[in-house]
């Protein structure tokens, strides 16, 4: 049976788009995508996903801060169930999650992260490494928990900082990055091959 894939986002929605075709193409090992929502009404990737043909909703929330409200939380459950969601993928969503989501979709909740964590969690990733000095960077797929940026990671990719990068140049080459790695994150779930033991994700 085919795994149903709901996406939130809350941008432009590039990380969405490659899960979108990777879908199409039926590279995520049964899993599909049936829905895209978003807490920003004017998103971009919102008229990208109807462009493929993807169910796309605005989901407006009451609460402008970073975390949501229960009550948006509800909103967001009703309509991922409304269109049997079994996976939910994070991609460029910009609000926290408290536990009524994360606990709904335990263990079928991802995200992606543009840094190799648990380095550089949060915000304006690519700065702060830039301005840290480290040589190496990259992007990370993981599980959500309450912990923000915290879960246990399923994925990562490397990629060098160069001397002369600025946090545009560098945000481009692990941007290419995340658009691979996140659909191979999200076919080993959808073909049940991730194994969560502890702080440790197991790939059989
Ligand atoms: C990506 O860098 C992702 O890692 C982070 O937010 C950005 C979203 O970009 N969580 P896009 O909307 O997928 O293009």
């Amino acid at each position: 049976m085919a795994t149903n894939i709901g996406i939130l986002i809350s941008g432009r929605g590039s990380n969405m788009v490659s899960l979108i075709e990777n879908s199409i193409s039926g590279n995520l090992g049964g899993g599909r995508v049936v829905v895209v929502l978003s807490d920003v009404e004017n998103a971009p990737g919102l008229e990208k996903a109807t462009d493929y043909g993807i169910k796309a909703k605005y989901i407006p929330t009451r609460s402008g801060g970073p975390k949501l409200t229960e009550r948006d939380e509800m909103d967001f459950i009703d309509a991922l169930n409304e269109s049997n969601v079994d996976v939910v993928c994070l991609a460029g969503f910009m609000r926290i999650l408290s536990n009524i989501l994360i606990n709904k979709f335990k263990e079928r909740l991802l995200n992606i992260h543009p840094s190799l964590l648990p380095s550089f969690k949060g915000l304006d990733v690519h700065k702060r490494v830039i301005e840290y000095g480290v040589r190496y960077t990259g992007c990370t797929v993981h599980f959500v928990t309450e912990e923000v940026d915290g879960g246990q990671i399923i994925l990562q990719k490397c990629v060098p900082v160069l001397q002369n990068d600025t946090p545009d140049t560098l945000a481009i080459r692990v941007l290419k990055e995340e658009h691979k790695i996140y659909p191979q994150a999200v076919k080993l779930l959808c073909e049940n091959r991730l194994r969560i033991e502890n702080r440790k994700v197991i790939i059989d």
